[in-house]
């Protein structure tokens, strides 16, 4: 592994320190990077929350949560880690209590700073004016705001608005922790690090896109938030627009922030709108019942809730969309997400169209079509099915074969969690991985016109039985147009 080199010294401040993402997220993936030596002892890892809490309190609670995710990570490291840690108590909208965190940043105002807001989204704004009235933002300080930025195109550039007021764009760090998964990253080393794809890259040779992303787990301990976002506005229009992006982006000059991000918002500005007239057939939405997830009975969505109480949100949604430009008009890109489906299953799959004449036995053999599948999740690699003959002197017999590529054995590494890459970045300055203000907006209103569509078509949910690949609709979605689901 090449050698890794550490950022420079910062001071880290989590607003929502005592928060899930925070405990078993960020602090976590900080613990890595420390272990590896990229993190010295001249940071400051400073957790701020409305809770009143000692530095050995928190610390305590920071190992509580790593001994559940993985005891034996703890080992002799985490003193010298924990000496990096520390806690401010703050009440972001209480205007007088944030003396003690312009008490704990006095001296250090020169020193690299990232804010981090793992908060609720409302609150971005408003810690955003009291770093700012507190005198407490300077040219080295970057901010960070977790997904989901606002639940809808207004709400999200109101955020925008209130956060761009204090800082400027390229102090801003948008996360979307899709960007930061290694096989994601990959898609940029296999499509513009090899000339081989570039001219297969088009609609004359490609009939359609897959993209998948199945999770066996249910909402967990965010029913609360699930049931009031759903997997349209969770998953889509974030991780899965990203993805779409990287795979029909045109080729950026470089590598830098605005190069990759220019080219991406391109492809958001290209999608065909999905609205009233079109969602019955474009879009399904789905909730799952009761079932088996790994052999294991599990309860549906609905039963949850409280007694007598009904969702009508979505634990999946599949979509067909198509991005209207040269490269891929007429082309369509079937996505679907959802929750509670067989097993975690993440996967980019590209299939090229049937060879145009078959010159073999195609009474008996058929020629199927290439593709290349990139797996994104848990067994990240690619595979690229092509027809071969069979050995063996009985007849020109075709059979499908697949080229394998697994990066585990190909690296013998495992990969870190995408926070721990993404975290590097903020440190280093690098926004390539980041959503820009116009990406979060325009995916907002791509995704809002469903929303709209939905409400107005008054689409229905469909139900579907967890542990299986979601509803029949799905299936049939891909079946009107002579296609099928790679996976399920
Ligand atoms: C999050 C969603 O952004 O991504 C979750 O809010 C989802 O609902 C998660 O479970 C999936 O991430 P991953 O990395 O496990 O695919």
């Amino acid at each position: 592994m090449a050698e890794l080199i550490p950022v420079e010294a910062f001071d880290l401040i989590i607003f929502g320190g005592n928060g899930d993402l925070a405990s078993r997220k960020l602090l976590p993936a900080l613990f890595h990077r420390f272990c590896d030596g990229q993190i010295t002892n001249d940071s400051r890892i400073i957790g701020v929350g409305r809770e009143e809490l000692d530095q050995a309190a928190f610390i305590g609670n920071v190992k509580q949560a790593f001994e559940t995710i993985n005891p034996l990570a703890v080992d002799k490291k985490f003193q010298p880690f924990s000496a990096l840690i520390d806690y401010v108590q703050l009440d972001a909208l209480d205007h007088g209590s944030w003396k003690k965190l312009v008490e704990r940043l006095k001296g250090h105002e020169h020193k690299a700073t990232t804010v981090y807001l793992a908060t609720h989204p409302t609150l971005f704004g408003s810690i955003a004016n009291g770093l700012s009235k507190n005198g407490l933002i300077h040219d080295q300080m970057r901010i960070v705001l977790e997904k989901p930025v606002g639940h809808d195109y207004e709400s999200a550039s109101n955020i925008n608005d209130e956060v761009g007021t204090c800082f400027r764009e390229n102090q801003v760090f948008r996360i979307d922790h899709y960007l930061g998964k290694e096989t994601v990253q990959n898609l940029l080393a296999l499509r513009f690090g090899n000339s081989l794809f570039e001219p297969l890259w088009r609609r004359e040779v490609i009939d359609h896109v897959q993209i998948t992303v199945a999770e066996d787990l249910g909402v967990e301990s965010r029913l609360d938030f699930y049931n009031r976002t759903g997997a349209l506005r969770d998953m889509v229009q974030n991780h899965l627009m990203q993805l779409v992006c990287l795979v029909a982006m045109e080729p950026p000059s470089s590598l830098s922030d605005d190069s990759v991000r220019d080219e991406k918002i391109k492809v958001l500005r290209a999608l065909k709108p999905i609205g009233a007239g079109e969602v019955k057939t474009h879009t399904v939405r789905g909730q799952y019942t009761a079932g088996a997830v790994a052999g294991e009975a599990v309860n549906g969505y609905a039963e949850q809730l409280k007694d007598g109480e009904s969702s009508q949100t979505e634990t999946f949604v599949a979509i067909k969309l198509e991005v209207d430009n040269w490269r891929w008009s007429g082309i369509p890109f079937y996505l679907r997400t959802g929750k509670r489906l067989e097993r975690k299953h993440s996967e980019i799959l590209i299939q090229f169209k049937q060879v145009p004449h078959s010159i073999f036995d195609t009474e008996h053999f058929s020629t199927l079509p290439n593709r290349l599948s990139i797996m994104l999740q848990p067994d990240e690699g690619m595979k690229l099915n092509i027809m071969a003959k069979e050995p063996g002197p009985g007849g020109f017999k075709l059979k499908p074969v697949s080229l394998d590529l697994s990066f585990e054995q190909t690296f013998g590494v495992k990969y870190p969690d995408s926070y721990e890459r993404l975290l590097m970045e903020i440190f280093r300055g690098n926004q390539a991985l980041f959503m820009r203000r116009d990406e979060i907006e325009t995916a907002w209103q791509w995704t809002d016109s469903i929303l709209e569509g939905w409400e107005s078509a008054s689409q229905s949910l469909e139900y579907y039985k967890a542990g299986s690949w979601g509803p029949t609709g799905a299936f049939l979605m891909l079946d009107r147009d002579d296609r099928h689901w790679a996976t399920g």
